[in-house]
């Protein structure tokens, strides 16, 4: 297997995260003779710096060439006084588009370990296994027209889909669900109020005629704000439009423990882009505080969606649980603000998480300690 991935690394904490992500695929590639060949661009603030724009055409031209594209972070403070089209978050909205990935995956996993970090009670979060599908390329974040009128004093944003758009992420989320062992789907929308809800539901509506397998539902989006935090089990694949999705998927790092362990991977366009779903962080750069977890998990998402290594992919977030069980935690995930001293717990740094992660992978991987493939009738 060769894979051609383009690093994204990005603003903040991305080089931080991402190098560690670069560390398990590399493990991986170098177990299995696989070659990963590894493409740094640079996108975000640091391209604005270096090139004055967030998206160099360079950058995008070689990350289309390549299998797979994978992005640390983006966002600056330095640039918060730039117009949206300006800014560093431009740049990814850009790529986004232009690779053309319409089904952003967020899995979002109560671990056990992790159980005492959130501020939910333990028996609420236990057991909890989201996957939200977030639609990324429609709604507010691309709706033509859009404006700031500062002589007028007045501000605007379409928000539009059309049914192509919503049926086609649908498929996905319903397609994901079946595989699932709950095959639910929980469909996500404010059409109470607004026709593109409307439109949603009934496309998503008709999408599940073709899957008598998977249960639907429906749910107000303000309601389902609520219900993630209160009952967390009950929901399997969360379908949501691209803004809902944007909020909810940060609210269940809640479930997670921390917004630090969220990977995500965005499928069905030229190129697959992975992402984890935190920010660039710019408070703790630099200071060894950065979770490296979403970015590894994010990794285990290339394995699994554009290199057909599924059981690698689960061999990395098996050695994550692992990690975590022994106490192991970043100061994101640590409890007592990160006093090392807790009982079972010891507090690391990005590198040390990253390089306890490694070894338990390395470990793995030469006991080809492979999980039984699942049979296929
Ligand atoms: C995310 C981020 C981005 C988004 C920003 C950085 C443009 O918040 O991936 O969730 O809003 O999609
Ligand atoms: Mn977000």
């Amino acid at each position: 297997m060769h894979l051609k991935i383009a690093l994204l690394e990005g603003d903040g904490i991305g080089p931080e995260v991402t190098v560690e992500a670069v560390n398990v695929l590399t493990a991986v590639a170098n177990h299995g003779g696989h070659v990963f060949e590894f493409l740094p661009l640079p996108i975000g603030g640091v391209a604005i710096t270096a090139y004055g724009k967030p998206l160099p055409d360079h950058t995008l031209a070689t990350t289309l060439q390549c299998d797979a594209a994978l992005l640390g972070a983006v966002g600056d403070n330095k640039f918060n006084h730039l117009p949206p089209s300006e800014r560093p978050e431009a740049g990814l909205l850009q790529i986004r588009e232009a690779l053309g990935g319409f089904a952003n995956l967020r899995p979002a996993i109560a671990y056990r370990a992790l159980a005492d970090n959130s501020p939910l009670r333990p028996e609420i979060t236990e057991g909890a296994d989201i996957l939200f599908v977030r639609e990324l390329l429609g709604g507010l974040y691309f709706g033509q027209p859009r404006q700031w009128d500062r002589q007028t004093g007045r501000a605007h944003n379409t928000m539009v889909y059309t049914a192509e758009e919503v049926e086609r992420v649908a498929r996905i989320a319903f397609h994901l669900a079946a595989q699932r062992p709950k095959k639910k789907v929980t469909s996500v929308d404010k059409a109470n109020v607004l026709e593109t809800s409307q439109l949603w539901r009934s496309v998503v509506t008709e999408v599940a005629q073709d899957f008598p397998t998977v249960t639907l539902e429906h749910q107000l989006v303000d309601s389902m704000a609520i219900h993630l935090m209160t009952r967390p089990r009950d929901f399997d694949v969360v379908l949501t439009e691209n803004l809902f999705g944007d909020i909810l998927s940060d609210e269940s790092g809640v479930i997670t423990g921390s917004l630090g362990m969220l990977p995500s991977a965005t499928l069905g366009g030229k190129v697959n882009l992975y992402e984890p779903v935190h920010g660039s962080a710019p408070d703790i750069v630099g200071t060894g505080k950065a979770n490296p977890i979403g970015a590894i998990l994010t990794a285990a998402l290339v394995l699994r969606h554009s290199a057909g290594l599924e059981a690698e992919a689960t061999l990395i977030e098996n050695s994550v649980t692992d990690i975590l069980e022994q106490g192991f935690r970043t100061s994101d995930i640590a409890r007592g603000n990160g006093e090392a001293n807790l009982p079972g717990q010891r507090t690391v740094t990005t590198a040390e998480m990253g390089a306890l992660i490694l070894d338990s992978l390395n470990g793995k991987l030469t006991r080809a300690e492979f999980p039984i493939p699942t049979l296929q009738v």
